[in-house]
């Protein structure tokens, strides 16, 4: 049998954990695959999408800045992929070249591991308005949020957001932390207080302490954010988890064996972020 073949396509790419963390999986599971980094300029995406197949690609993770462009090259593309307008995870399936986006799986996936989701979803406050806010603001639609409100530096991008998300998510301007008085769930989904990034400066008082308190940064795993919310009592739910939920999607559809997010790869990920 020929060894299944994938990996993470960015420019650049030698940052890139999700090598490490599907060695991780390959190897505790025993199966003859590879997943490598391929750093392919942003003029070369085409070509190399174009080209999976023959190079002997069951598929491929795509990182920054080849996300939105990638659409482009699909044969077809999953729902999360179409809302979010942005594919993250590629699978070769009878030659065609299937686009999906498994951001929003790792985000709410995540959050079920730590706490039961249902009892989080009357009003949750998600900020930024990027990519992966849109990835955030899907997948909580699709877990049953009543409401979402997006606060963002830049307003135009979260009522672009809203707009197409429809009626239940509303916006708020960035910077009024009263907004957070009747939240359930608040989601950084900036990349504010990321290591080398500004601090994110926000005031949690009007937070309800039954509130989840949840960060997609995890450089550090723990960020001010979690540190503030937990020291008043809020359960905080860290950001790696989803980065590996969101490999477990692709690493089962390439090598055809759900993987477990599990305390060991935690760590294994973790002693190479340092
Ligand atoms: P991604 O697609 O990965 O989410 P992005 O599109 O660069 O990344 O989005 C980064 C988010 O961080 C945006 O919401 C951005 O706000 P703007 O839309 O106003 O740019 C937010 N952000 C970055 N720096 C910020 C800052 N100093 N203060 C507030 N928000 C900031």
């Amino acid at each position: 049998m020929t060894s299944i073949k994938s990996g993470v396509v960015g420019y650049p790419v030698a940052h890139s954990l999700s090598p490490r963390v599907h060695g991780f999986w390959l190897k505790e599971h025993g199966i003859d695959g590879e997943y490598a980094r391929y750093e392919v300029k942003p003029e070369r995406l085409g070509d190399f999408l174009e080209h999976l197949d023959a190079i002997g690609l069951a598929g491929c993770n795509l990182t920054l800045p080849h996300k939105e462009e990638a659409l482009n090259f699909m044969d077809e593309l999953d729902a999360s992929a179409k809302a979010i307008g942005a594919v993250n995870t590629v699978v070769v399936r009878e030659g065609k070249r299937i686009g999906s986006n498994t951001d929003a799986h790792g985000f709410i996936q995540n959050l079920r591991d730590h706490v039961a989701l249902q009892d989080y979803l009357e009003h949750a406050v998600v900020l930024g308005a990027g990519g992966a806010a849109k990835a955030v603001v899907y997948g909580l639609l699709e877990a049953g949020a009543k409401h979402i409100t997006l606060m963002n530096r830049t307003r135009t991008k979260a009522e672009a957001i809203a707009a197409q998300f429809g009626a239940r998510v509303d916006v708020s301007e960035w910077g009024y932390w009263e907004a957070f008085a009747d939240a359930s769930l608040l989601a950084n989904t900036t990349a504010l207080g990321m290591q080398g990034k500004e601090p994110l400066t926000l005031s949690l008082d009007a937070l309800p302490k039954a509130a989840l308190v949840t960060d997609i940064v995890y450089t550090p795993l723990e960020t001010e954010l979690l540190t503030a919310a937990r020291t008043r009592g809020n359960v905080a739910v860290d950001g790696l988890g989803m980065l590996l939920h969101q490999a477990a999607a692709g690493f089962e559809a390439w090598f055809g064996i759900k993987p477990t997010v599990s305390k060991n790869v935690r760590e294994a990920t973790l002693k190479v972020m340092g």
